[in-house]
């Protein structure tokens, strides 16, 4: 019997690809950078399951272009990448991968409010730039993250294990979320609050809501007004959450103290943007989920996805499962 055909947008890791090497007839995208919109679309136009990046955007046309297309399985948890109306319609299962980058973004989304409190990045450079020429009572000083108040925005998963470091330094913990989360309550003390409460009374605001047209610039001036002007807004989530002019003018007029990102919009920052200049901005090239293990696993689970798809089994994570019996997979 002929073996599935199926497209993979980017070298990953090879606990993915030993997976899918002997079961489908795959071919991979070789370069360091996404695949180009024209080669994607005839890469894939016979295949029957294709395995896509966050960089790679996943619509109508491209379904239309890909008629055997089965599954389409997402190397990332967040998948506003993909537009998931136009895969159900057509009966197009899509796969991603939650669970496994958890631990690993909320340590990046930690590692930035340290960051950011203490200054790090500056700290650096001006070691780097030789410019430590003594030791002083008042030179470098940073804010306390120990004992001070976080406020998270999204308590799924990400935010949980955000929430799990704080304590550890005895952050009181405030919460919004669309929905409660009685564990983070009872096991974290985590206090559910309105949106604004949470804004006015945070030291640091740490970002976890998916990227939905509900939540693009769910951080913009009315937000950003709303905060101390000694709290730092910390986003590891998406960077369309935040509406970044507002977030440049809310920094640039001292409305807030400080800024750590992981995500950006658009996604590859250019060296010449204008958040860069500003020495109270830690920024990071979206690593939330960069460590060798989570991405092992991850491409391990998006491959399983795909597998399970094409063989009609049960997928370890399906975001549509009501595209289920329609379209191309009935
Ligand atoms: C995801 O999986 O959504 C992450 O942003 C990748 O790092």
């Amino acid at each position: 019997m002929a073996k599935p055909k199926v497209y993979v947008t980017r070298v990953m890791a090879e606990q993915g690809l030993e997976l899918l090497r002997d079961w489908a007839e795959m071919r991979v995208w070789p370069e360091d950078r996404p695949v180009p919109r024209e080669i994607l679309l005839q890469e894939a136009t016979d295949c029957d399951g294709l395995l896509a990046m966050l960089t790679d955007r996943i619509d109508g046309e491209l379904l239309d272009a890909c008629p055997k297309l089965k599954v389409v399985s997402d190397h990332a948890v967040g998948y506003d990448n993909i537009d998931i109306a136009a895969c159900t319609e057509r009966g197009v299962l899509v796969g991603n991968t939650p669970g496994v980058l958890t631990e690993t973004t909320a340590d990046v989304a930690f590692a930035l409010i340290l960051g950011v409190a203490r200054r790090m990045a500056e700290m650096v450079d001006y070691v780097k730039q030789d410019k430590w020429q003594t030791w002083g009572p008042l030179e470098n000083l940073g804010t306390d993250v120990h004992h001070t108040t976080l406020g998270i925005l999204g308590m799924g998963r990400i935010g949980y294990e955000v929430g799990k470091r704080a304590r550890g330094f005895d952050m009181e913990i405030l919460y919004h979320s669309r929905t409660r989360n009685a564990e983070a309550e009872e096991k974290l003390g985590a206090v559910f609050v309105s949106k604004e409460e949470l804004l006015r009374r945070s030291d640091f605001v740490s970002v976890h809501v998916p990227l939905s047209a509900a939540t693009r610039h769910y951080i913009g001036a009315t937000e950003l007004n709303l905060m101390k002007p000694t709290a730092f807004l910390i986003n590891t989530a998406r960077g369309p959450v935040v509406d970044q002019a507002a977030l440049l003018a809310a920094l640039q007029n001292g409305k807030i103290a400080g800024a750590g990102l992981d995500v950006i919009d658009p996604e590859p920052m250019r060296a010449s943007d204008p958040l860069l200049t500003l020495p109270q901005v830690l920024i990071l090239p979206h690593i939330g989920s960069a460590t060798y293990a989570t991405r092992g696993k991850m491409a391990e689970i998006a491959a399983r996805n795909l597998i399970a798809a094409l063989s009609s089994q049960p997928m370890v994570s399906c975001v549509n499962p009501e595209a289920l019996g329609k379209g191309r997979n009935s």
